[in-house]
């Protein structure tokens, strides 16, 4: 009788519950068919149409935004029409083939998990996914059984078991050949080449020679018709299209399995990763609990084939490492102190002002390799530093920026990272930069004297180097992966320091470095970026499909709790579509915080699908942080500006005076956003960079209106691209986003901000213009005039890096 009452109450509480919930989705339900009859009323113009997939759309009230796993815009956004003859218009869908079956992601429970916990999937794009979660929910249907009962450790041998279970010999394979659009190798593909036109363009004539050789094989060719072969084109665009989607999925795959075995293993030797985690985990199971009631929460059960996967009866992590990483031949680098003295641990420095609180007391060295190898890399690492890639081609780049280094009082350890063997030589004549007497300074110290700290010119600090040599750290066949940009991103991974500023060779500092680690957005997110210049690139949308579905997915976090992206990284200018973003030149970086993002780097660079959407490596950083949904980093906000001296008096043919000032150098710089000051800049200090590579003859003739002055003889020439630039101003040019980067006029002001000459100093001279447009089209940048002190320490600094009497 008790029994029988109490089962009489819990029937009777989860029937209320069913149909208050009921009552619930069928309200928010109406509210979106409500919100959607709306839309379709008074936006009857707009092209923004959204089509939702069956019944699963929600509106969220509080923040007036529709979403739904479905909510992507299909129409506008992701089909393409192109046709042959104006009659027959060809819609083209780039992501019809769908490589996995991402259905399991429409289950109720994924549907009230977002609901329950307001976790929104903001990507915009149709659901995608790591195949191996297809594979555990197709053994584990019900994601309650999962998520109602393991534990995080139990969930990361669930993913590692199953990947077992389809191949025993499963690895990342940093060879693997993403064939991307190859699939008629030896056309190679061009940046833009997403887009049908273009892709058409470069290919006409190639393609036009395969439709011959396939259909007409001795046949009279004159009667190929135009319709014909076009359509012959499409029908290998879809092809095109359907092997990039296979080789992305594959990409999306790597990166899952990347950022989940680093989550699930590395993170472990943060305590405070590992809390927040576990803590995730324990909400997750409360709230499954409570949304089933705990009397129907099904139980986990192993499949067979799982259970024959014992992932505990080895060591896991190193086992697991070596096929994340089989490129890494588990040595650590090689650390050659500027005494000669080589050591095999990194060295100690302990020159952290606030020693990390949450960190291990395991001591640093001597190295235990009981675990995997990038846990002992995190517990060794320690120390603030500076870190310089090199080969023996910047030499005298790195020599320019460690005298600079010491006129600007660096205290801080210097590690130069090479790949490539440097030479001995080389070794000597850096050492020699570092640590020899600097009393002999450019004259142009005696403007400045009043300036600089008592004793300044007593001497400058001599510098701490150590050279790290990364040869072994690589494994012998992929060796050849890493040259290039590859060397930077290694030295990212492999330097020693716990926290560090990474700054490319050709690098101009400004501020003593010490500035970048007291910076308050360094502080606050232990990555700090700069961005490059706003240029007009533009992204393909399918370039941002890419991009989005790489960012951690719903099942990502409802599994292993990567965060979801949020709108700090889905409304940055890349992803409004702009093709630069980042500037890499300076890195400021936590690694002890950051290391799971940093790991990713390296692995970003295998991929083709990604090495062919970004220009070098510059974007990869932030790429790798978003991709393990961390958005801790901070870019400074201004883009990249330009600077050294605004031409004066500058008129149109008429007489009149332009409203935009210019600027032409080849020089990005970067200024602070909290107090405008000039932080670094890039390409060196010589005005023109490429000043031994010039073609004087060629530039003398066409100097035209960009310098100051004119030069009379290529020597008079050379010696001015030779000379530091002469730095009075900079020229903030007008920025309001992605959607508003010209300014149309027929008053002959510039229409866009930065203008590339394709003919000065080596082809690599930008004009910059403080205003663009005019009348309703005008928008205004800033000039910044830099007072007489400024001017004249820039001077002095600059007299310092080239190597002036
Ligand atoms: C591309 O994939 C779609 C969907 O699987 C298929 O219907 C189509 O035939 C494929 N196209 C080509 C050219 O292989
Ligand atoms: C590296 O360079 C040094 C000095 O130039 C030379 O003795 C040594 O053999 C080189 N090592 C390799 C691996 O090339
Ligand atoms: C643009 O801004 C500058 C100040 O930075 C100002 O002096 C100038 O008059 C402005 N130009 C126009 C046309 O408004």
């Amino acid at each position: 009788m008790k029994f029988a009452s109490f089962r009489f109450l819990v029937y009777t509480v989860v029937a209320v519950w069913t149909i208050l919930l009921n009552v619930y989705l069928f309200i928010y339900h109406y509210d979106s068919i409500a919100l959607n009859l709306k839309n379709s009323l008074t936006n009857k113009v707009s092209s923004q149409q959204h089509i939702f997939e069956g019944h699963d759309s929600y509106y969220d009230k509080e923040n007036g935004v529709e979403y739904s796993h479905g909510d992507y815009n299909k129409e506008t956004n992701h089909k393409w029409a192109f046709s042959s003859d104006n009659n027959m218009l060809h819609k083209f869908d780039p992501y019809q083939y769908e490589p996995v079956d991402t259905s399991i992601v429409n289950h109720k429970t994924f549907d009230l998990y977002q609901m329950h916990t307001g976790i929104k999937d903001l990507r915009g794009i149709r659901p995608t996914f790591a195949s191996n979660y297809e594979t555990i929910f197709k053994n584990h249907p019900n994601p309650d059984t999962i998520l109602g009962n393991l534990n995080f450790k139990e969930r990361c041998a669930l993913y590692f078991q199953n990947l077992f279970i389809t191949d025993h010999n499963w690895y990342l394979n940093p060879n693997e050949d993403l064939p991307l659009g190859r699939y008629n190798f030896p056309y190679a593909i061009e940046l833009d080449e997403f887009e049908f036109n273009n892709w058409r363009t470069h290919h006409y004539e190639e393609l036009k020679q395969e439709y011959i050789d396939q259909e007409f094989e001795g046949d009279d060719q004159s009667s190929i018709t135009d319709a014909q072969y076009e359509k012959f084109m499409m029908r290998k665009f879809e092809e095109f299209w359907n092997t990039t989607l296979q080789v992305e999925q594959r990409t999306l795959d790597s990166i899952t399995h990347l950022r989940i075995f680093n989550k699930c293993f590395l993170s472990s030797s943060d305590p405070k990763q590992l809390e927040e985690t576990n803590h995730f985990i324990k909400d997750q199971k409360e709230l499954i609990k409570t949304i089933q009631g705990k009397d129907y929460l099904p139980s986990f059960e192993f499949t067979e084939n799982e259970k024959m996967a014992k992932l505990d009866s080895y060591r896991i992590c190193s086992s697991l490492e070596k096929r994340i990483y089989p490129w890494l031949s588990l040595q650590h680098p090689v650390f050659e102190k500027w005494t000669g003295e080589i050591e095999l641990a990194p060295p100690q420095y302990n020159n952290l002002h606030n020693k990390k609180k949450y960190k291990s007391s395991t001591p640093a060295t001597p190295l235990q390799m009981t675990d995997c190898f990038f846990n002992d890399m995190r517990k060794s690492m320690n120390g603030r530093g500076i870190v310089l890639t090199l080969g023996d081609v910047h030499l005298e780049n790195t020599l320019n920026l460690i005298r600079l280094l010491r006129a600007l009082g660096n205290m801080l350890p210097i590690q130069i990272v090479y790949y490539d063997n440097i030479s001995g030589s080389s070794k000597a004549k850096i050492v020699k930069t570092a640590r020899e007497t600097m009393r002999d300074f450019p004259l142009s110290i005696e403007k400045i004297r009043h300036l600089l700290p008592e004793g300044y010119d007593l001497g400058l600090p001599v510098q701490n180097i150590h050279f790290v040599n990364l040869f072994n750290v690589v494994n012998e066949q992929y060796k050849s992966k890493f040259d290039g940009y590859g060397n930077k991103l290694l030295a990212t991974v492999f330097n020693s320091f716990e926290e560090f500023i990474l700054l490319d060779s050709d690098v101009v500092l400004f501020k003593n470095p010490q500035w970048f680690f007291d910076n308050s957005k360094y502080k606050a997110g232990g990555a700090l970026f700069y961005k490059d210049r706003a240029t007009t690139d533009k992204r393909p949308e399918t370039d941002l499909f890419l991009l989005k579905s790489l960012l951690p997915n719903i099942i990502d976090n409802a599994m292993f709790g990567f965060p979801m992206v949020t709108e700090k990284t889905l409304k940055n200018d890349a992803f409004e579509g702009m093709y630069h973003f980042m500037e890499a030149g300076v890195v400021v970086l936590d690694k002890y915080r950051h290391l799971n993002s940093i790991l990713m780097l390296p692995q970003l660079y295998f991929m083709e699908p990604l090495s062919k959407r970004s220009h070098g490596d510059k974007e990869f950083f932030w790429f790798a942080f978003a991709f393990n949904g961390n958005e801790d980093y901070i870019f400074n906000e201004y883009r990249a500006v330009a600077v050294g001296e605004v031409k004066p008096d500058r008129r149109k043919d008429n007489g009149e005076l332009y409203l935009a000032q210019e600027l032409c150098n080849s020089h990005p710089a970067h200024i602070d956003d909290n107090d405008n000051s000039l932080l670094w800049l890039n390409s060196g200090f010589h005005f023109c960079g490429k000043y031994d590579l010039v073609d004087y003859e060629n530039d003398l003739n066409y100097q035209g209106n960009y310098y100051l002055q004119t030069f009379a003889s290529q020597e008079e020439m050379k010696n001015y691209y030779y000379s530091p630039i002469n730095i009075r101003h900079a020229i903030i040019p007008p920025f309001s986003g992605a959607n508003y980067l010209k300014g149309p006029n027929t008053q002959g002001e510039p229409e866009i901000a930065w203008q590339m000459l394709h003919v000065l100093c080596h082809d690599y001279m930008w004009c910059t213009y403080s205003s663009i447009g005019y009348g309703d089209t005008f928008q205004n940048g800033t000039v910044i005039e830099f007072d007489e002190d400024q001017h004249s320490y820039f001077k002095y600094l600059g007299d310092i890096w080239v190597g002036l009497e």
